[in-house]
């Protein structure tokens, strides 16, 4: 018979448990280190270290200017853009070979590039003031790096980044995996949305402080690939890898799909441990997902693709405009997914390396400083992380708004929200953390430098959720 003890006995023990990782930060022992170990060991083989670059160089030009764009016609809308297009060319290359970008700004302001979610060289990441100096009016600059992974990225400029992004300087950069089976339709959907006024002229007033005070700058009009309510031709019986990238300044989309079941493959360009179903996914401002979706052969007409996210009011993203004329047949393989996954039962007895505080203060140059560790910006190194070890993270956010977390130059996975183990089988190079929430994530670096670690709401991250770490 167990005999319960009674509750003082109960706190002590809680009490116990509930320390036993900061008394395991504050006393390395033995155990700590067969944890890491094992950790580490669990992680080998999840993805590769470095890459061998093939020889063979991609090379594009991209020119960021101002442009026109029909958003909704017949509405022309005065954009920046990368070539004249919202979003910019997707650049598609091979896993193995090199991309190489010339870019030119022939904007009136200072610019740089950042490749989302690819594993570059330090100098390559496009953070000014930390990995390369702004490009100015006028000036160029040439990024060149072999990715590690084959997925689904997007580059973005990180200057000014409310008002650059949200006026149309975005797109794609898929690296293909040549050993992955060949779907039927390869889609990319860039989605975002607008803040329009006066027909479709965007807004002008950047960084308000009602944008400050809620998640961002949410707009009145959603597109995907820069195109409200597309109709998007599909075959019944097609079987289709579609891209999803949320290119929004603040709104998180929930999509889904009239009917259909689509199966999520990847998360943030990397294969999922297994493929799961899409349901109430939250894609966060820089977040990406692969579907696998196949059109059923008795499909017709158009079928709708939605959007909606804790309640509020439905949007429309799209149409599937579904061609029944030709029936084609269905092609047949196991879907994606990753060689190996860590499951990293045991991280959560791994000591925090560093808990970040997120919140808003009154003050700094935009009235509301949104702050990690009370402070702003990315002279804040928050965190010196070991290259190669295994580290665990915590994000708290003290704020009643959402804060999209991300890392730049690495991947890391799900551990706990609110203290409860919890279970994602798949890594993100950013993820959302709530209203009050408390999330606890674990990573191995394998890129050395200093990194960004900021708030993908634009808005947020322009008024101080911003701040680096350091691998080495
Ligand atoms: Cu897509 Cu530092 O961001
Ligand atoms: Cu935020």
């Amino acid at each position: 018979m167990i005999k319960f003890p009674g509750p003082i006995t109960v706190s002590v023990l809680l009490t116990g448990l509930l320390t036993f990782s900061e008394f395991a930060a504050a006393t390395p022992s033995a155990d700590t280190g067969v944890l890491a170990q094992q950790l580490e060991q669990e992680f080998k083989g999840a993805y590769s270290e470095r890459l061998d670059p093939v020889g063979k160089v991609r090379s594009f030009e991209l020119t960021a200017a101002p442009a026109e764009w029909g958003v909704v016609p017949p509405y022309r809308t005065a954009v920046w853009a990368y070539n004249g297009t919202v979003p910019g060319p997707v650049l598609r290359i091979k896993l193995g070979e090199t991309l190489k970008v010339k870019l030119t700004n022939n904007l009136a302001q200072s610019t740089t590039m950042h490749w989302h979610g690819i594993r570059v060289p330090n100098a390559m990441d496009g953070v000014p003031g930390v990995t390369q100096p702004p490009i100015k009016p006028g000036g160029s600059f040439t990024y060149q790096f072999t990715p590690k992974d084959a997925g689904t990225f997007w580059f973005h400029p990180h200057l000014n980044s409310p008002e650059q992004i949200e006026r149309g300087l975005h797109g794609a950069l898929i690296v293909e995996d040549s050993k992955e089976p060949r779907y039927s339709q390869d889609l990319v959907w860039v989605m975002d949305d607008w803040l329009f006024e006066n027909g479709a002229s965007i807004y002008g007033q950047f960084v308000t402080g009602h944008d400050l005070a809620h998640d961002g700058r949410w707009g009145n009009v959603v597109t995907v690939n820069g195109k409200y309510l597309p109709s998007i031709p599909v075959k019944a019986g097609e079987r289709l890898r579609i891209r999803l990238i949320n290119a929004a300044n603040g709104r998180v989309f929930s999509p889904a799909f009239d009917g259909l079941s689509p199966k999520v493959i990847a998360v943030d360009g990397m294969p999922a441990g297994a493929p799961f179903p899409l349901s109430q996914f939250n894609l966060a401002p820089g977040n990406r997902l692969d579907l696998d979706l196949v059109i059923p052969k008795e499909a017709a007409g158009k079928l709708l693709v939605v959007s909606n996210r804790f309640g509020r009011s439905q949007q429309t993203l799209a149409f599937l405009d579904v061609a029944t004329k030709t029936v084609v047949k269905t092609p047949t393989f196991e879907p994606p997914k990753a060689a190996h996954f860590p499951a990293w039962t045991e991280a959560l007895a791994a000591p925090v390396a560093h808990e970040f505080i997120l919140n808003a203060e009154r003050g700094g140059p935009y009235g509301i400083s949104w702050t990690i560790d009370g402070k702003i910006g990315h002279e804040n190194v928050a965190a010196t992380l070991p290259y190669g070890k295994f580290s665990r993270l915590r994000y708290t956010n003290k704020s009643g708004r959402l804060h999209p977390m991300h890392l730049h130059g690495q991947f890391f996975k799900l551990l706990a929200v609110d203290g409860e183990p919890a279970q994602e089988n798949f890594w993100r190079d950013t993820l959302l953390v709530g209203p009050k929430q408390s999330v606890d994530v674990g990573l191995v670096p394998l890129d050395k430098g200093l990194w960004a670690n900021h708030c993908h709401i634009l808005e947020h991250a322009e008024a101080g959720m911003m701040s680096t770490f350091k691998v080495e």
